[in-house]
């Protein structure tokens, strides 16, 4: 399946202009990663969109030219990090070519080997379900296979080649959520976000995937959340999943396995 590359059709507008135009559609920003050969991968992107609830599709655009495109395609998984407010340097890190994007960088894995970044706003892990040609990108559609999430991020905004950040707006919507969270947990709607970054006492806990996998076998939940379930108990597996347990995040909510 293919869509008419430039030489097909009059190139009006302009590619600069059409850019310009593009630009005032305000997006977030998210780093797509990929794990090939042990090495992880990744780059910046903002042609992010969803595609299907039922069954959960998302796509992005890669350029014909990105030399991390042909790996993640290789991977067949791939991981969205979505960029919270704060992570504008990340981005442009992994929107520079020749350098080591992962260094001296702190991830975990998802259950598939993907990359997921600290402090994002939330992750997507993805299997690669359809390639399609669009002119000088391609349309990769992604199966979500499994996600989490840290509801109390503002979120990186990209607006005309810049970053920016929501004001009033993020406190109203996270304020709106949470009155939404109290009201539906009454009605039995499982889905909590573990508070808080760090340990107990807001210290670095240093964790392994061994770790993040044994709580996720155990209680389903999003890799993040196990991560942030770990952090507040310093570690300990089997308080991290009774944590999850307790706080009903996880089994038995298996909507994306
Ligand atoms: C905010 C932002 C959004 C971007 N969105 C995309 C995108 O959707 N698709 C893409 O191919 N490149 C996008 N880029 C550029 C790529 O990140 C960059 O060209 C790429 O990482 C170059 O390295 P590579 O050759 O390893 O892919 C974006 C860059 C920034 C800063």
């Amino acid at each position: 399946m293919s869509v008419p590359a430039s030489s097909d059709y009059e190139p009006i507008p302009s590619p600069s202009t059409f850019r310009e135009v593009m630009g005032r559609y305000a997006t977030g920003a998210a780093i797509v990663t990929a794990t090939l050969r042990d090495e992880p991968h990744g780059l910046a992107v903002n042609s992010l969109t969803s595609v299907s609830l039922d069954p959960p599709l998302l796509l992005f655009c890669p350029d014909r030219r990105s030399d991390t495109w042909p790996v993640i395609r290789e991977a067949g998984h791939f991981a969205v990090n979505i960029l919270a407010h704060g992570q504008d340097q990340l981005c442009r890190r992994f929107a520079r070519k020749g350098t080591d994007r992962f260094a001296d960088l702190t991830f975990t894995r998802s259950a598939r080997g993907c990359p997921i970044l600290d402090e994002t706003i939330a992750y997507l892990e993805c299997e690669i379900r359809q390639v399609i040609d669009a002119g000088d990108h391609y349309i990769t559609i992604g199966r979500v296979m499994d996600m989490g999430i840290d509801r109390e991020r503002a979120p990186l905004v990209f607006y005309q080649g810049h970053f920016h950040r929501l004001g009033d707006e993020f406190e109203n919507a996270v304020e709106v959520q949470r009155k939404a969270a109290g009201n539906s947990r009454s009605s039995n709607e499982s889905e909590v976000t573990v508070e808080g970054s760090g340990g107990p006492n807001g210290q670095a806990v240093e964790l392994t995937g061994e770790q993040i996998r044994a709580v996720r076998k155990e209680t389903r939940a999003g890799a993040l959340d196990c991560r942030k379930a770990l952090e507040a108990n310093n570690g300990d597996v089997q308080r991290a999943i009774d944590y999850l347990r307790e706080k009903g995040i996880g089994t038995p909510k298996k909507v994306w396995t």
